[in-house]
Order: C-alpha cells, then sequence, then structure tokens
C-alpha cells in the first residue's frame, strides 16, 4: 500500500494555536518531516508542536532545504529532499511534513507536494494560521477594513516593489522586516506616511515576543513581520 503526505501548518508560535485537524494528523503520522535549511539545524515548527505531540513514538526526518545561492543547487536539493519523501512513502508510510504558520504562504512545502503527487501518491494540506493573522490578533488590529485591499511584500529587500505597494494600497503586510526598520522609516518619510501606521509583530507567540511601535535602535529576529495601515489615523 502507497503511503500518504500531509503537508501540516503548525502557525507562527503559540502550540495552542495547531487546530484540531493538525494534531490529529500529526498523532497519526508515522513520520514527522521537519524541513530545515541545513542537517542538525534547529527546528522552530518542531518546537511549536513539542508541547502538545508525543513525538517519542514517531521518527522526526529531516529534510535539508538548502538556500544555496545558484537556483540549480537550490533544485538539486529540493529534488533530494522529495526523492527521501518518495522513498518513505513508496514503504506505505504516512507522512506529516510540518510548516511554520500557513503551508500556502512563503513555504517549501508547496514545491514538495506538486513534485509527491507528481510521482503519484496521495497527498494533502492542513493550513495553519499565518504569521500575519495571529500578529493582526495580538496587536487587536483589522488587517483590512470595507473596501480596502491588502498587499503582502515577501520582503523590504526589493526596494521597486516595496514602493509600488506603499503608494497603491491602503494596508501592507511586510515579511522579513527584522533589518529594514531605517529603510522603511525614510520611505515613509518620503511620502509623509506617519510611523505610527506601522506596527512591528516580532516573535509573536515566541519568547521575545515584541507586538508595537518601529524602534529603529532595537534588534529584531528573524520571526519579524510588519503590519502597515495607511488610513489609522484618519479612523481615529
Ligand atoms: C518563510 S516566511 C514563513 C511564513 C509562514 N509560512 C506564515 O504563514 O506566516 C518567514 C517569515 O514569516 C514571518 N513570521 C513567521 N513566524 C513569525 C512570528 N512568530 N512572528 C512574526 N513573524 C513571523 C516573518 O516575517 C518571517 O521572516
Amino acid at each position: 500500500m502507497k503511503g500518504k503526505l500531509y503537508g501540516i501548518g503548525v502557525g507562527p508560535g503559540d502550540p495552542e494555536l495547531l487546530t484540531l485537524k493538525a494534531k490529529r494528523i500529526l498523532d497519526g503520522a508515522e513520520i514527522i518531516a521537519v524541513p530545515v535549511k541545513a542537517a542538525g539545524e534547529e527546528s522552530t515548527a518542531l518546537e511549536i508542536i513539542r508541547p502538545v505531540i508525543d513525538i517519542r513514538e514517531k521518527r522526526c526526518m529531516e529534510v535539508v532545504f538548502q538556500m544555496h545561492p545558484q537556483e540549480e543547487e537550490r533544485r538539486r536539493c529540493r529534488r533530494e529532499a522529495c526523492e527521501q519523501l518518495v522513498g518513505e512513502l513508496s514503504q506505505g508510510k504516512t507522512i506529516a511534513m510540518i510548516t511554520l504558520g500557513d503551508v500556502s504562504v512563503y513555504s517549501t512545502y508547496m514545491y514538495v507536494n506538486q513534485y509527491v503527487a507528481q510521482a503519484g501518491y496521495e497527498t494533502e494540506i492542513i493550513p495553519g494560521i499565518p504569521s500575519f493573522c495571529s500578529g493582526a490578533a495580538a496587536a487587536q488590529l483589522p488587517l483590512m477594513e470595507g473596501k480596502e485591499s491588502l498587499a503582502i511584500i515577501p520582503s523590504a529587500r526589493d526596494t521597486k516593489n516595496l514602493a509600488i505597494a506603499l503608494d497603491q494600497f491602503e494596508n501592507l503586510v511586510i515579511m522579513k522586516a527584522g533589518n529594514s526598520m531605517e529603510k522603511l522609516m525614510d520611505m515613509f518619510l518620503e511620502r509623509q506616511i506617519p510611523p505610527e501606521s506601522a506596527t512591528v509583530i516580532s516573535c509573536v507567540g515566541m519568547p521575545g515576543e515584541y507586538i508595537g511601535p518601529i524602534d529603529t535602535q532595537r534588534e529584531y529576529s528573524y520571526f519579524t513581520t510588519i503590519i502597515i495601515k495607511k488610513n489609522r489615523e484618519k479612523k481615529g
């Protein structure tokens, strides 16, 4: 019998935000696949499920997705990781691959899902709470209201893209924003956007959580997202 692969979103930090469905599937899976960028690296997604899933009876299988600067090398590594999973599925194993936040938001899992499905195996995706939704809840902010739109930007590195979004959207979510605070402040100044429009959501549901205004003196971790609401002041 062929195995099945589940892609599981585990939410952004607080283990209580794991869905009942994610927990049920994780409890039943023989293998928990843990994506990492390098062998032996600690996995935040695994730390999130550890308090609520008994992993002692399970095989936790590290799956390496190297962030190599060369695209060809990244592709080779992804293929190898997928082959590793297919090898287990061909032996009838049920695998749950965990992902931080939601599976459909900037996650390698979608590539894996496509590869495994094309190889003839059953796959299923269990959504998780995305970091920016959890952050909006922690900050008690609406992401968008009425007829407003929301732009989700992968990082502040691509200035041109960010400038277009800042000019055209009422609301923005900027991912991987930890080291872009000064750049953002400059871009706000150029456009007369008050700095209070931005809320930093850092390590939501994790140790060291910070929810508050941009503080350029502060160091932020990789788990930092910014929510910008240009109409916030107007609505009061
Ligand atoms: C590769 S993306 C993964 C996004 C994830 N799949 C999601 O649904 O949010 C990594 C980025 O997600 C955001 N992120 C993930 N966890 C977070 C947390 N606990 N607090 C704030 N931002 C977080 C940060 O912007 C981080 O740089």
